[in-house]
């Protein structure tokens, strides 16, 4: 078999880059190790930067996104008993979308079905060779029968735990991470959401954050030890932590009700440089992670989907490598900046079992800060509704 693009990891970053690859008259191949409802049973969170909408829609997927995702002016951040507003419309004139993540992936794989993708399901012992000449092969079983695929690229879009990173020698690449002491306890449960938008809040007993996913779909978390087991946790115990993390008047007014889905999740900033090496690109988690605090991890995802799609295009089109041979500075540059709001964001809002006395009062100016000063409030909001995607060199394709 050969094609011009095999994508590893069928999660959204492989589908949407094969989707635009099409829409661009490339060809590719997306191998996935799970199968389709597997991949579609995972929840993750569902905040959506406009950028990643327009990469939507420039692949022909956003029907159902414009017309059930929430547009949301604004959120609001609350500390102990008080809350505030941050409003992203004022500041920066765009707002962000709230539409989950499995929906994203569902539509996307409705899409590639609809447009003839080719997607291999139950792939096993995927591996990359030659990555390094113009020539590549990537080798796999399915079914028991080994099967080669010969290609010019191969995308990397195969999550944390895949095989696409490791195919980068030691030699050449680095890693840099950060783990945090805790974990978020998320629960979904089928009732009305407490609030009309997101609240981030901190309270002396740690984070917590009331989302949603539609009018009688609510996702909540809260901070957790990372030693903690969700079924140790009971939904009363659960709703009755997360009450005593919000102000009274959002404990008094919340909808309690079953959950339908409970998980610990642990916190995690890392980043490998570079994510290109010879005709391998690696894509989404393959290359970074955020902790969940401020949702970048699906739009960091869309963001190296832009860059890469844009340099594979500028290729076939123009015959240049030059997009290529700067995909990994280009999608570098914007992830730092998205690794550095997680982070803050992260620092900002959750308890710390180092924080000295020092620390929580330095904790609490922050938030005044951001409470009371308009440019701190647009640098958050320009921040969580996502920054430009921009070239760090002056290109053709934007
Ligand atoms: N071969 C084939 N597929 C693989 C392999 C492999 N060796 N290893 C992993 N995969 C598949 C996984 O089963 C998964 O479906 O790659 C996919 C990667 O998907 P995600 O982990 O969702 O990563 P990505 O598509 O980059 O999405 C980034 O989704 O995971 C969230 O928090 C993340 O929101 C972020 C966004
Ligand atoms: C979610 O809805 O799951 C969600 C929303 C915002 C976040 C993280 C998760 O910052």
């Amino acid at each position: 078999m050969r094609t011009q693009v095999v994508v590893i990891g069928g999660g959204p970053s492989g589908l949407l880059l094969s989707q635009l690859l099409h829409v661009h008259g490339i060809d590719s191949v997306v191998l996935e190790r799970k199968t389709k409802d597997y991949v579609l049973s995972r929840i993750r969170a569902g905040v959506l930067e406009q950028g990643f909408v327009n990469l939507m829609e420039q692949a022909g997927v956003a029907n159902r996104l414009r017309s059930e995702g929430f547009k949301h002016d604004g959120t609001l951040i609350a500390f102990e008993d008080e809350s505030f507003r941050i409003d992203f419309r004022e500041h920066t004139g765009t707002p962000v979308l709230v539409y989950g993540q499995t929906e994203v992936t569902r539509d996307l794989y409705e899409a590639r079905e609809a447009t003839g993708g080719k997607i291999i399901f139950n792939t096993d012992d995927v591996a990359i060779h030659d990555a390094d000449t113009d020539t590549p092969c990537v080798t796999f079983t399915v079914d028991g029968q080994q099967q080669r695929i010969d290609t010019d690229f191969v995308a990397g879009c195969d999550g944390f735990h895949g095989i696409s990173r490791q195919t980068i020698p030691l030699s050449v690449r680095r890693e840099y991470e950060k783990v945090y002491p805790f974990g978020w306890l998320g629960l979904l449960s089928e009732t009305p959401p407490v609030h009309e938008e997101l609240i981030y809040s901190l309270s002396r007993r740690g984070f917590a954050l009331c989302s949603m996913r539609n009018e009688n779909l609510s996702r909540y978390y809260i901070q957790c030890s990372l030693s903690d087991n969700p079924d140790d946790w009971t939904d009363s115990a659960f709703w009755n932590e997360l009450k005593r993390r919000i102000p009274q008047e959002f404990a008094d007014r919340i909808v309690t009700g079953p959950s339908i889905e409970k998980s610990i999740a642990p916190l995690r900033s890392f980043v490998t440089e570079p994510m290109h090496w010879g005709r391998l690109f690696l894509c989404g988690d393959a290359a970074h992670i955020v902790p969940p605090t401020g949702a970048k991890g699906l739009n960091t995802a869309a963001s190296d989907v832009h860059y890469l799609h844009n340099a594979l295009r500028e290729f076939y089109e123009t015959g240049s490598s030059e997009g290529i041979d700067s995909y990994s500075q280009n999608a570098l540059a914007r992830i730092w900046k998205a690794e550095r709001f997680s982070w803050w964001f992260s620092s900002l809002l959750h308890r710390f079992p180092d924080q000295s006395d020092f620390d929580l009062k330095m904790q609490r100016a922050e938030i005044d800060f951001l409470r009371t000063n308009k440019a701190a409030q647009k640098a958050m909001a320009e921040n969580y509704v996502g920054l430009p995607y921009c070239w760090v060199e002056p290109r053709r394709y934007r």
